[in-house]
This record gives C-alpha cells, sequence and structure tokens, in this order.
C-alpha cells in the first residue's frame, strides 16, 4: 500500500509566491552592481531556488552542492556529509547560500564553515524556513522567509524520506 500519512496545510503556494517576491527584491537592492553566486543545498533548495532566481533580475550565477545529515531519519544525526561538492570557484565571490530549511542549524552552519574558508568577497543565507526552537547551534540568517514550529514539513521540495517534494504548498506531517 502506499504510505498516505495525514498532512495539514501550513503554507500556502500563494503566501510562498509572496515571501519569495519580498525576500527576491531584498536580495535584488542590497546585490545591485554585484554577480552573486547562489549555493543551492540539494535537494531541498531546488525548488526555491528556481523561483528565487526568477525574479532576481542580477547577472547571477549558481551552483549546487548536495549534503546529508539525515538519511531517512527525520532527526538530523548531527553529522554533516559532503556528498557532492562545489564546482564553481569561490574566492571573492559574493555568495549567498539558498537553504529550505534551517532546523538544528547543524547543517548550514557546517556550510557556512566550509565556504568561508574559501575566502569568498562575502558570505550570506537566505532560507525558506526557520525553526528557532529547534537550534543546537547558532546560525544567523540574512533573509528568511517563514518561521515555523517545530513540526515536520514537506512540499515544495522539502521532503520525508524522498515522498511529497512535488507538492506545491507546504505541508505538516501527522503520523
Ligand atoms: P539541520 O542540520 O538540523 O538544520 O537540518 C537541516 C536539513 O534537515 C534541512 O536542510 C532539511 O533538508 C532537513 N530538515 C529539517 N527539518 C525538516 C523538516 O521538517 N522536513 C524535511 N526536512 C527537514
Ligand atoms: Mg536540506
Amino acid at each position: 500500500m502506499v504510505f498516505q500519512p495525514q498532512r495539514k496545510i501550513l503554507i500556502s503556494r500563494g503566501e510562498i509566491a509572496k515571501a519569495v517576491d519580498r525576500l527576491a527584491s531584498e536580495i535584488k537592492r542590497d546585490y545591485q552592481g554585484k554577480q552573486p553566486l547562489l549555493i543551492g543545498i540539494l535537494k531541498g533548495s531546488f525548488v526555491f531556488m528556481a523561483d528565487l532566481i526568477r525574479q532576481l533580475d542580477l547577472p547571477l550565477e549558481l551552483d549546487f552542492v548536495r549534503l546529508s545529515s539525515y538519511g531517512a531519519a527525520r532527526e538530523s544525526s548531527g553529522k554533516v556529509r559532503i556528498i557532492q561538492g562545489l564546482n564553481t570557484p569561490i574566492k571573492d565571490r559574493d555568495v549567498l547560500v539558498v537553504e529550505d530549511i534551517v532546523d538544528t542549524g547543524i547543517t548550514t552552519s557546517f556550510l557556512l564553515d566550509y565556504l568561508r574558508k574559501r575566502k569568498p568577497a562575502s558570505l550570506k543565507l537566505c532560507a525558506l524556513t526557520d525553526k528557532p526552537s529547534r537550534h543546537k547551534v547558532p546560525v544567523s540568517i540574512d533573509y528568511l522567509g517563514f518561521t515555523v514550529p517545530d513540526e515536520f514539513i514537506v512540499g515544495y521540495g522539502i521532503d520525508c524520506d524522498e515522498k511529497f517534494r512535488y507538492l506545491p504548498d507546504i505541508y505538516t506531517l501527522e503520523d
């Protein structure tokens, strides 16, 4: 039988679109005259990244890294692995990391440390969602879409064990 847990809408596609517009105008304003390099964390950020870049109207470039700390579990293992690293040199570039969720903050702070060592001209973070009550390490988010409660969310690129990424809205899962 197909796995169908109960789900409840948390953030609608309309609210997401408004947040993407707002984030894009903040980013556009701050990066005027620059050619930022956006680095998306796969796989969760790919839908957000696709919507965001099409609102930016900047001569940006992009790359992706694939990190994993989760496997099939819903709790972070606390250990981050690089599954696919960067293909673009970032020294002296204006780098903006694009993430789907900051949960414990471990994944994001690991990536920011990894990138900082490569001496970018600037390094900032844009996250679609943040669960501040779950942070285990400090992370400062420069551009934030939504603060979300301590619940497991899916949709708009975000998965539960690879399921539900295709949903256009964001849902909480209840099991
Ligand atoms: P962190 O290292 O605990 O901050 O976790 C970050 C990553 O865990 C995110 O990029 C997500 O891929 C994943 N994650 C955290 N919370 C959720 C959730 O509610 N739904 C799906 N994935 C999540
Ligand atoms: Mg992720």
